[in-house]
């Protein structure tokens, strides 16, 4: 891709992954990506904004010396320490080893593990700390949980121009770099890229969005140099991400509660104990939102925002193979660990031997920190008449548990 000019000291020197289609083992990259690196020259320092990841350090290097001589590169600033930003920095350091590494205190100690290299020359900057290229100024503002406690962004005042590494970003491979100049006909695919990588990334860290909004809203930001996808412009779609992060990250007040029955069944025995609770929580709580899902008819997508989301759910699976069935696991894969602390879960189900499932999924709630209800409800093959009165009773408690 090669330098690309963003303001007349501000260069794109990043790589484009338009390949990759899974980042991180868990996040699927249907458009790609890139890892975004940028230079900043002021009259008496040039200063590099994180590297790329490790694999692509050789064509990162070239285009990090089509923008400045590498001589000229005082510091180095790691908003964030992940790998994909950081892979560069050994290599790099073999290049240029008096480098002075600019990182929060927490990436301090990260990049110390992450590099394993003892003697590197970190900087550690503190909120409102900055420092002077000349004439360019780079002034640290603290972001953690943003998405990791390291984070931090820079900003360049009288470029007006913010680097925040991971946030308002987007896994999008944008080739042509700034905002205003990606077709209007994929724009639908760079928004469901970046709601995708909202949900993944900043979805457990909604409260710590609302704050580094809150720290950047008085800042005048013409660029903000993202560290993934296209650099976002006032002129282009800077404001509406920053507007979208905002109500995407607003918690609202339900009028109902929501009350999911997820489950599997593989002859509509726990089907029926499924329909039966319902309708016992129903009972006790008429207003609120109780809908039974089978997780072979509904997208993982749907069903793991709708847990993430519901105030307490009733989780229902077979025992197959002394186990729960793989549907149910991959809806608790999808929990959001950080958040799902003290949510209210129970457990039900047909099985024909021991029912295992009960207690394997149990583990797995426990270890999430969940409110699991001490009694499953459990059938053993064909639920009777009596058995879905009984279910019908479960549900009835459940629901009185939750006021
Ligand atoms: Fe792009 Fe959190 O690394």
């Amino acid at each position: 891709m090669g330098a690309t000019r963003i303001t007349d000291c501000i260069y794109s020197v990043g790589i484009l992954n338009p390949n990759l289609r899974i980042f991180d083992v868990v996040m699927a990259t249907e458009y790609g990506t890139s890892y975004n690196s940028y230079v900043v020259k002021g009259s008496e320092k040039t200063a590099l904004i994180e590297t790329v990841h490790n694999d692509f350090f050789d064509a990162y290097i070239e285009n990090v010396k089509q923008a400045t001589d590498l001589s000229k590169i005082t510091y180095l600033v790691m908003n964030h320490n992940e790998p994909d930003h950081s892979g560069g920095i050994q290599k790099l350091l073999e290049i240029i080893p008096e480098l002075k590494i600019v990182v929060s205190q927490a990436g301090s100690i990260y990049l110390k593990n992450i590099v394993n290299c003892t003697d590197m020359n970190i900087i550690v900057a503190k909120d409102g700390d900055s420092i002077d290229l000349g004439g360019k100024t780079l002034k640290f503002i603290s972001a953690p949980f943003l998405h990791w406690p390291d984070s931090m962004f820079t900003y360049v005042e009288e470029e007006k121009t913010l680097f925040p590494c991971d946030f308002l970003g987007s896994h999008y491979c944008e080739p042509s770099v700034l905002d205003t100049l990606l077709l209007p006909k994929y724009k639908h695919a760079y928004d469901k890229a970046m709601l995708g990588y909202y949900t993944a990334i900043f979805g457990p860290f909604k409260p710590y969005i609302l704050k580094g909004l809150e720290k950047i809203k008085d800042i005048d930001i013409e660029f903000a140099c993202v560290s993934h996808g296209p650099v976002l412009t006032k002129s282009g779609f800077l404001d509406e991400v920053i507007e979208k992060y905002r109500e995407w990250s607003t918690l609202l007040i339900r009028e109902k509660k929501v009350i999911p029955v997820f489950f599997c069944s593989a002859y509509h025995n726990t089907t029926k104990i499924a329909f039966a609770i319902a309708n016992g929580v129903s009972e006790i709580i008429p207003t609120a939102e109780v809908c039974c899902y089978d997780l072979n008819d509904h997208s993982i997508e749907k069903m793991g925002a709708l847990i993430n989301s519901c105030d307490a759910c009733l989780i229902g699976s077979p025992t197959i193979n002394k186990d729960a069935v793989p549907p149910v696991w991959n809806l608790l894969s999808h929990v959001d660990a950080i958040n799902f602390a003290k949510r209210s879960v129970a457990l039900f189900g047909s099985y024909g031997w021991s029912g295992e499932a009960f207690a394997n999924l149990r583990g797995r709630l426990q270890g999430l920190k969940a409110n699991v209800s001490e009694q499953d409800f459990k059938v053993v093959f064909v639920p009777t008449k009596d058995d879905l009165e009984n279910a019908r009773e479960f549900g009835k408690a459940f629901a009185a548990s939750l006021s």
